[in-house]
């Protein structure tokens, strides 16, 4: 797009939203500041990114019919799934109809709205180097799948079982024997997304250290796809999901162009415009692929503290088929800041505390409601020293104390 309009005119350029969480909330922020028109939608009221977009729609986005009837009632010129859970099928309908283009392209948010079909492209189509894995639909067929009763080479112990459709670690958990295997079951039926009792079961990968490798296609001045990265994001994940990240994550050279190998490799194949979450675990020279998110990924929100431009910055501009620079202006880190309860409308005490800690700032998302579990937040350093950065991320995001009113 060489051209931008003006928002609520007829010449607006229209973005819709699926999903209006933290990182939505920022890509509607860079969004606004191009003058684009911005629509987002969520299941629920007051969502983050629905407060601060032109327009706020609440519907089921699963809900084919639903979903169809706001897109042709919006007529949004590109629609930019933020979460996984919407229904991707009535997408590449509408996609192939020519009345929306979705970002990266709808048939990239098929593959990656569960984890069978992005990992059975990564491994058995792109012949990537992934975790031996095996998906299973019960209890005993998942007990063969470790064992090998099943005629397949025996997954063995530890492995992680996943829902095929969850995400930020809800359902999984790790076996380490024959103990756990029915525990691990149970927990997946219970955190699935959705409620078809299919898992993915993994090797455990012993890793020495993984890394987001942010990826953008934008278009070049020849109207050509080129492909940028950003320098490598470290974080560490509990539970499934991540409480700290820092860039950049110090690499052997030849590690990291695995990573990009890999990360081109995938990303060619999802095609479209936009930026890219490639995770993949690290240990010495090897570098196994993990999973993709076709839009900015929670552990890059520390791009806000680290690039020029933002993961945020990079999406927007790539989706609107405008230039990127992904270089990298400091080291730094990220930290998330929990509820800590579960309540609405929490109060945060400790703010200026936070602020206080030298070179770091602070997002605070909004969400109407807080549970123990749920990030409401992160802090954000910078410092020429990743470690310093690090500490201070973690101090800053020690200080805000998210309590009931
Ligand atoms: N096969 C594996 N071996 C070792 N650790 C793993 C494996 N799979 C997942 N993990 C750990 O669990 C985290 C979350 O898993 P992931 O597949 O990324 O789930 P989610 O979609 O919920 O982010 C990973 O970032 C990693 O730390
Ligand atoms: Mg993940």
């Amino acid at each position: 797009m060489d051209t931008l309009g003006t928002p609520n005119t007829p010449h607006a350029t229209r973005v819709m939203l699926l999903g209006s969480g933290e990182l939505g909330k920022e890509v509607v922020i860079e969004l606004q500041r191009l003058g684009v028109e911005t629509i987002a939608v969520d299941r629920y009221d007051g969502a983050p990114a629905q407060q601060v977009a032109h327009h706020a729609h609440t519907i089921a986005m699963s809900d084919a019919a639903a979903l169809r009837a706001l897109i042709e009632a919006q007529k949004p010129q590109l629609v930019v799934p933020e979460i996984e859970a919407i229904a991707t099928a009535e997408l590449e309908r509408l996609e192939a109809q020519g009345l929306v283009r979705v970002i990266p392209t709808a048939r990239a948010a098929r593959l990656t709205m569960d984890r069978e079909g992005i990992r059975r492209l990564a491994a058995e189509t792109l012949g990537l180097p992934t975790s031996a894995y095996r998906f299973c639909d019960s209890l005993p067929a998942l007990q063969a799948a470790i064992d090998g009763a099943d005629g397949q080479p025996p997954i063995g112990y530890p492995c992680i079982v996943k829902p095929v459709m969850s995400s930020s670690g809800k359902g999984q958990s790790k076996i380490d024997g024959p103990q756990d295997v029915a525990a691990a079951w149970d927990c997946a039926m219970t955190g699935a997304r959705v409620g078809h009792g299919r898992v993915i079961v993994e090797g455990f990968i012993d890793f020495d250290y993984e890394i987001t490798q942010l990826t953008v296609r934008a278009q070049g001045r020849d109207g050509q796809v080129q492909t940028h990265f950003c320098e490598p994001i470290g974080h560490i994940q509990r539970n499934g999901d991540y409480v700290e990240s820092w860039q950049p994550q110090p690499m052997q050279a030849a590690a990291r162009e695995q990573a990009r190998h890999i990360a081109k490799t995938i990303t060619d194949e999802l095609g479209g415009l936009g930026l890219f979450g490639v995770e993949l675990f690290v240990k010495g020279e090897q570098v196994w692929f993990s999973e993709v998110s076709p839009r900015p990924h929670d552990t890059g929100m520390v791009t806000m503290a680290t690039q020029r431009q933002s993961e945020f910055e990079l999406h927007a501009r790539a989706i609107l088929g405008l230039p990127v620079d992904t270089a990298l202006q400091s080291p730094g880190a990220s930290a998330v800041i929990y509820g800590g309860v579960d309540a609405a409308g929490l109060v945060f005490d400790g703010v200026a505390q936070a602020l206080a800690v030298p070179q770091t700032s602070l997002r605070l998302f909004g969400k109407p409601e807080g549970f123990a579990k749920r990030r409401m937040g992160v802090a954000l350093a910078w410092h020429d020293d990743l470690d310093t950065a690090r500490q201070r991320a973690k101090q800053a995001a020690a200080q805000v104390r998210p309590r009931q009113p």
